[in-house]
């Protein structure tokens, strides 16, 4: 069969990046241009500035790609581009410019979900085997989905408010960390002791999670501390929380490994780069005799990687985008599902 090759291009959140991917699971070249050290000077990403930046840097990025890369733009068989979810403008900025590549190039044009992305993250330089239950942890979502193919899913339960990501950079805020907050409360954490009594999410059999609980609880718990005039020991808080966000996530997927019975897992979005969740599962899955798969750490964050592994299937069954393509800022895997139907 002959290889299909996808250039792929992510701008969903402040990272410009840019793939070319080879049959949905060989990566032949990648560019990431992280705006990451602009935004930690405002405490989080700022969109106005996010889109400006990715409009100045996609044609650099796209410059770097093929002088770094073997590969020209007519060996390419698709092009596929993040259209949702994210920043209304970053989002836009990557969706023209594949428009122009596709129109110029005469190449099928692939719109590709951002979250399908983090899910097959894990395909790149592994066979993703049906059916697997897969943790989709990043900064706007949390999910725990089914899926029986590589579209086809079921979900099983998602944040009632807060997701993980989201959580871990609120904290960190309040702990006085840079941004992005979960890498630097990882870090911290593992100088740290569980010591701080913080309130478990949900304690129910449910496979809904709930994380805006738990940040209230370190809120008031710094704020008092605070008034009181005691020094926190940001270590063993650190590590206290993040002890009770894994402790969720671990009971839910177990609830679920035990109720579906399925022998595959795979942890995605940008959270999956957290070593002790990555520890505790693999660990998890050991004891249910589950294979575990996790991307490698640079692609566990935003990545054009992923969205050309994501296209793959989608390039399989010809589903393309005209020129109208839009971006839309929000789009749960639900939401998606029900476009994917219609
Ligand atoms: O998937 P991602 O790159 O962007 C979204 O699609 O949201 O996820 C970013 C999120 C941020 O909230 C960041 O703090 C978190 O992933 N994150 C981590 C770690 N690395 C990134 N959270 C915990 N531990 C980490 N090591
Ligand atoms: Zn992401």
């Amino acid at each position: 069969m002959k290889d299909t090759i996808i250039f792929a291009i992510e701008t969903s959140c402040d990272e410009t990046s840019m793939a070319f991917v080879k049959n949905g699971n060989e990566v032949l070249g990648m560019t990431v241009l992280s705006q990451m050290d602009t935004h930690a000077n405002f405490g989080g990403v700022v969109p106005e500035i996010a889109s400006r930046m990715h409009t100045e840097n996609i044609t650099m990025v796209f410059e770097d790609i093929l002088t770094q890369s073997d590969l020209k733009m007519t060996d390419v068989d698709a092009i596929a581009v993040t259209y949702a979810p994210g920043l209304l403008g970053s989002l836009l900025v990557g969706v023209e410019f594949a428009k122009v590549l596709s129109l110029v190039y005469n190449k099928p044009l692939i719109a590709v979900n951002h979250t399908m992305g983090h899910i097959f993250a894990n395909q790149i330089n592994n066979e993703l085997k049906y059916p697997l239950l897969s943790l989709i942890v990043s900064g706007g979502h949390t999910d725990l989905v089914l899926m029986k193919g590589s579209y086809d899913i079921e979900i099983l339960g998602s944040t009632i408010d807060d997701a993980a990501g989201e959580v871990y950079d609120k904290v960190a805020r309040v702990l006085g960390l840079p941004y992005p907050g979960g890498p630097n409360i990882d870090k911290l954490a593992k100088e740290g002791a569980n010591t701080y009594s913080l309130p478990t999410p949900m304690k129910d059999n449910t496979y809904q999670f709930s994380f805006s609980g738990l940040k209230s609880a370190v809120i008031n718990l710094v704020h008092n501390e605070e008034q009181r005039g005691n020094k926190i020991r940001k270590n063993d808080l650190a590590c206290s929380f993040q002890e009770a966000v894994i402790d969720e996530l671990k009971r839910k997927v177990e609830l679920a490994l035990k109720n579906t019975g399925v022998k595959e897992m795979i942890l995605a979005g940008g959270v999956s780069a957290n070593v002790k969740l990555r520890e505790t599962l693999k660990d998890l899955c050991e004891e249910y005799q589950v294979n575990f798969h996790v991307p490698s750490f640079k692609y566990c964050t935003d990545n054009a990687a992923m969205i050309g592994a994501a296209a793959y299937s989608l390039y399989q069954k010809k589903i393309f985008s005209g020129f109208d393509l839009t971006a839309e800022s929000s789009m749960d895997i639900k939401k998606y599902m029900e476009q994917m139907k219609n």
